[in-house]
């Protein structure tokens, strides 16, 4: 398989604003530039029809303060979009060298670089200002942003440790040496610290906002879903996630909770993709159970992804699970 083509596969943006430090003013951003607590978006898929006149770069978006999906303004290789106006904190960041802001980025396979890595947790960011690579327009892909206050980067340092990032660009300034153990060690690429098989932690955003972190290294070789997001959640799941022909893992309801494949998507009423065309990787809490979780991260349901290290992010936030839940088409059952 050509490395191309393994770039477009795996392609997931999981923007937690890891690392970028400076509480009052980075912030996530919407179109219009104004800071939100958090958001989230679904860039839709460009489906192969003749007729149709999508770009694969339109998305939907949902924000702390809209009630549901809205059909993005802006394309996504727009530097106007969510991503490039919460990017463009960390270019202004990375350009004034200031030792009071700390960035980190990392990607399983650098922009750019036809090397990549499979070992490595996913996500990925140019170094040298905003831009959306062509192989990601033909997929669907999501992403969450997350406003932090600074007190909780010490959670968010230990479990940055368990992603086992391949970090290509960073800055962390010697004021945040004492708080941050991992990520400076992590920036310098000289880690000495033993990787922990997972971690779970729960962090809050900057209003308030309550979700718990599912991390795993590549020694904990399971399927996350099953083995333990679904059982750690005390919910059934409907699981988003790409189906390769071929490398799927089958519905699964041999634990006390179970996981379902969503196969297919609804847009609208007139619109729909299939999972063989969404690298987004996202579940939810089954309908008919009570607790009503949405989480957004970035390792399939395939065989071959127990060996990655990655995560999910999890909120019990009710717009957000209406928000998803309204996107469930049909799923597989258990056989
Ligand atoms: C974004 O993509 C659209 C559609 O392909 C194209 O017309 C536009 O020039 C692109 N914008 C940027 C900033 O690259
Ligand atoms: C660094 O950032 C701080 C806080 O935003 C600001 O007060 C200061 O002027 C900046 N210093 C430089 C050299 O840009
Ligand atoms: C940060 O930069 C300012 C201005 O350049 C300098 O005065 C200060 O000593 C620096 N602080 C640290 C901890 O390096
Ligand atoms: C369901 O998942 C668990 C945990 O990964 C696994 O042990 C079990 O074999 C799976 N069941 C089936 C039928 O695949």
């Amino acid at each position: 398989m050509t490395a191309r083509l393994l770039g477009t596969l795996l392609t997931v943006l999981f923007l937690g604003l890891f690392g970028i430090l400076e509480a009052t003013k980075i912030s996530c951003r919407n179109e219009d530039g104004e800071a939100v607590d958090w958001f989230t978006f679904y860039k839709l898929p460009k489906r192969q029809d003749e007729a149709s006149r999508e770009t694969g770069l339109e998305y939907l978006y949902l924000d702390s303060t809209t009630r549901s999906w809205s059909r993005s303004k802006q394309l996504m290789n727009a530097t106007k979009s969510v991503l490039g106006r919460t990017l463009q904190q960390l270019y202004e960041a990375s350009a004034s060298e200031n030792n009071s802001t700390a960035y980190l980025i990392y990607n399983d396979g650098v922009p750019k670089s036809v090397n990549y890595n499979r070992k490595y947790g996913h996500s990925k960011v140019p170094e040298e200002g905003y831009d959306y690579p062509p192989t990601g327009r033909r997929n669907g892909q999501a992403g969450i942003c997350i406003t932090f206050k600074y007190n909780q980067y010490e959670a968010i340092d230990s479990q940055l440790l368990v992603y086992n990032p391949n970090i290509y660009s960073c800055s962390i300034p010697v004021t945040f040496h004492m708080e941050l153990i991992h990520m400076p060690q992590l920036c310098a690429g000289s880690s000495s610290s033993e990787i922990p098989g997972r971690h779970l932690t729960t962090l809050q955003s900057a209003q308030g906002q309550k979700f718990l972190h599912f991390a795993k290294s590549d020694s904990f070789l399971d399927d996350i879903f099953a083995a333990w997001i679904a059982q750690q959640l005390k919910t059934h799941l409907l699981t988003e996630t790409w189906q390769r022909k071929r490398q799927e893992l089958p519905s699964n309801c041999s634990l006390p909770h179970h996981v379902y494949n969503i196969k297919a998507i609804k847009i609208s009423r007139h619109s729909y993709f299939s999972s063989y065309q969404d690298h987004a990787k996202w579940c939810i809490s089954h309908k008919g159970t009570k607790n009503h979780w949405t989480c957004i991260g970035d390792l399939n349901r395939s065989p071959y992804q127990a060996f990655r290290s990655g995560g999910f992010i999890c909120t019990q936030n009710q717009q957000i699970y209406r928000a998803f839940q309204g996107l469930v088409l049909y799923y597989e059952n258990c056989n």
